[in-house]
């Protein structure tokens, strides 16, 4: 094995498109059958937690500051920043059972206004002037995928470098890497503006974080 493939992680269906349309449609079925808004990634409240830290730490304006969640799922962490006051907020997934998903969640909480596309991250046409990217485990998602992942990873890097404003934030939040592997994907067009804590956990002695949140500056 090379050097390079020694850095990816084993290729999963959960890099697939397929297995995230299969997902979200059983999803929507709960849904419409009793409410549940599904799987929050990585916990209600760390994610909460994230969303408080971009509220207190995070220099912006609610009203006209342009905040999008990047493979947002069942929309969860949107509706958390709108109960905080942010009030230009956009939603965009690869699935467009996600988005449906989503566009109910949002409407069951009265938020019709937050926008929502179907759009893959990795080739799209969102505007360049956003000031935060959130992203949970979407950067993950892609690292898995089967084909080439590398190659999407700069893409990735490369794409939502674009859509930010002049020192826009991203706020990565990854299961699967660690900081210092995050900080050599990201080196060339990002700057570490702050790392938040997590829970930690014991294993064998030891003490590990399960996720890394990490929030980066744009060069
Ligand atoms: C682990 S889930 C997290 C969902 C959501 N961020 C949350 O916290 O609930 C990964 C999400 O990334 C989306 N995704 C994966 N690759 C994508 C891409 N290239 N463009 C847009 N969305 C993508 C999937 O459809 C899925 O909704």
């Amino acid at each position: 094995m090379t050097e390079q493939e020694s850095e990816e992680l084993a290729a999963s269906n959960l890099g697939t498109l397929e297995y995230w349309e299969n997902a979200y449609a059983q999803e929507l079925d709960n849904f419409r059958d009793h409410g549940d808004v599904g799987e929050i990634w990585f916990g209600t409240v760390n994610s909460r937690k994230v969303v408080r830290w971009i509220t207190m730490k995070l220099d912006l304006n609610k009203e006209n500051d342009k905040i999008i969640d990047v493979g947002c799922g069942n929309a969860m962490t949107l509706v958390e920043l709108a109960k905080q006051g942010f009030a230009n907020l956009t939603g965009v997934d690869y699935s467009q059972k996600a988005v449906d998903l989503a566009r109910m969640v949002l409407n069951n909480n009265n938020l019709p206004n937050v926008k929502l596309e179907v759009c893959d991250i990795l080739n799209n046409t969102l505007s360049h002037d956003f000031k935060v990217v959130h992203d949970k485990g979407t950067y993950d998602a892609i690292s898995l995928n089967p084909e080439d992942p590398a190659t999407k990873r700069q893409k990735y890097v490369e794409n939502i470098h674009r859509i930010l404003s002049s020192k826009g934030y991203l706020v990565l939040i990854s299961c699967n890497w660690t900081k210092e592997e995050l900080l050599k994907h990201f080196a060339n067009h990002f700057e570490l503006e702050s790392e938040l804590p997590t829970d930690t956990f014991q294993f064998g002695g030891q003490t590990g974080n399960t996720v890394t949140q990490l929030v980066f500056r744009k060069k």
